[in-house]
């Protein structure tokens, strides 16, 4: 089902279990065929950015089964040949089978990667690092064809922390012949469980969480058990909703220790906060307090994620705020059909817009065109008053699991895949 209908203007209300994070759960996918055995993926969220990895995995000899609410991979026969075409394109992170592949094979033929239509997304970063570790790099045909007679270590600089670039090193790396030293690598939570399930696998990384990885390469993997952390953007998308409808919710399990600067901001916003045991709770005031400035930036600040259901919150604000996003150029899309519900969006700068808030907006026609635009849609609609029907919610399922049902535990009234 293309599409999502919401009777809006309900505050949320109850608690709802956030599911197990895309970003982790990709790379460390990527990362099973380093292990060349058998690993067990608990919590995997059930997305279809998952499911294309899974197809690609399978393409290139993996066994890949469900089981219970974990994801078996077996990587122990793997046959080196090209990915299959349809399942990488439209998914940016297959860009993350590069360094894996590069890392087992020695050589790696990628479609151009996809993924959302917000911005560029060169790859720049990624082929000079590991050209650094002796990769070289040819285009045929849109396609991208990697080799590597030896993959060596070596001393690289990231000139900014690229979350893909990043992990692309460590997969290389880990198998690579000799030790890596990544400076300016990123500092994503996501970084650190691919690094953890890697360790758990028998490799050697110093410096996790931090700007500079040491990774001591070529050291026998074998395949290991890894939970996926919970996703902190879902969480995050679930805190504006709250925020955006007036609510009080419990995020069950959300990862706040990596939440950080979207609970700040919430409480900006004039929401309670409040963390235990079982999760971060949340209450929020009846319309959301304007703040001066939301400014996206590299983890361990806002995150470029959140930027577009942090605007649909903005959009009842008691007063003017102001956005700016400093990662990705074009993620302001959302803007146009905010705007036919109702909101008072002027685009300032192309990175900048500014939001005159209103007491309530309107239930229309919109359409998502990539993922987190599509999920500030959603809220958006969550916010407004009649009904909102959202269509291209495929953009919305490649990292929701089932976003109707969660909002529907919170009280939406709300239905759709
Ligand atoms: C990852 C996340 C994505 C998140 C982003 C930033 C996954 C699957 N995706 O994307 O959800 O929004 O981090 O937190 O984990 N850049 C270059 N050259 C490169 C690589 C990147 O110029 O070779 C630029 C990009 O165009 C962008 C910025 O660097 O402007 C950030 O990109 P990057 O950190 O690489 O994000 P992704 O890994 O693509």
């Amino acid at each position: 089902m293309d599409s999502i209908q919401i009777q809006g203007g309900v505050p949320l209300q109850g608690k709802v279990r956030i599911q197990g994070s895309k970003n982790a759960a990709l790379p460390v996918l990527a990362a099973t065929l380093l292990a060349g055995g058998s690993s067990f993926i608990r919590n995997c969220p059930r997305i279809t950015d998952v499911f294309a990895m899974i197809s690609l995995l399978k393409n290139i000899g993996c066994r890949v089964s469900w089981q219970g609410e974990g994801l078996y991979v077996d990587a122990s026969r793997v046959d080196c040949r090209e990915i299959g075409t349809e399942a990488a394109t439209g998914m940016r992170s297959s860009l993350c089978l590069l360094g894996a592949l590069v890392g087992r094979c020695g050589s790696a033929v990628m479609e151009h990667p996809g993924g959302c239509v917000i911005g560029k997304r060169p790859i720049d970063l990624h082929l000079g690092a590991l050209r650094q570790m002796g990769v070289e790099f040819r285009e045929e045909e849109g396609r991208l064809l990697a080799s590597a007679d030896r993959l060596n270590g070596a001393e690289i600089r990231l000139p900014f922390p690229s979350v893909g670039a990043t992990e692309n090193v460590i997969l290389a790396a880990v198998l690579a012949r000799g030790d890596t030293v990544l400076e300016g690598a990123a500092l994503e939570p996501e970084i650190a469980a691919l690094c953890r399930y890697l360790k758990g696998c028998g490799a050697g990384i110093e410096g996790i969480g931090t700007g500079r990885l040491l990774i001591r390469g070529g050291r026998e993997l074998s395949g290991a058990e890894f939970t996926v952390p919970a996703d902190r953007i879902v969480a995050g998308t679930y805190l504006f909703g709250c925020i955006g409808t007036g609510g009080s919710v419990l995020l069950e399990d959300a990862p706040w220790e990596e939440m950080k600067s979207a609970l700040e901001l919430a409480e900006h916003m004039g929401g309670k906060i409040c963390i235990s045991r079982e999760g971060v709770y949340v209450q929020a005031p009846d319309r959301p307090r304007a703040v001066e400035c939301i400014r996206t930036e590299t983890y361990p600040g806002f995150p470029t994620d959140l930027q577009s259901v942090a605007l649909a919150a903005a959009v009842r604000a008691d007063g003017d705020v102001m956005i700016r996003e400093t990662i990705f150029e074009n993620r302001f899309r959302v803007v146009e059909e905010l705007r036919r519900m109702g909101a008072r969006i002027e685009v300032r700068e192309p990175d900048t817009v500014l939001i005159h808030g209103v007491d309530s907006i309107r239930g229309v026609p919109v359409e998502a065109r990539e993922l987190r635009g599509g999920a500030a849609l959603v809220v958006a609609g969550l916010m407004a008053r009649g009904e909102t029907t959202v269509t291209g919610c495929r953009y919305i399922y490649r990292g929701y699991e089932n976003i109707c049902r969660d909002f529907r535990e919170l009280g939406a009234r709300i239905t759709g895949a």
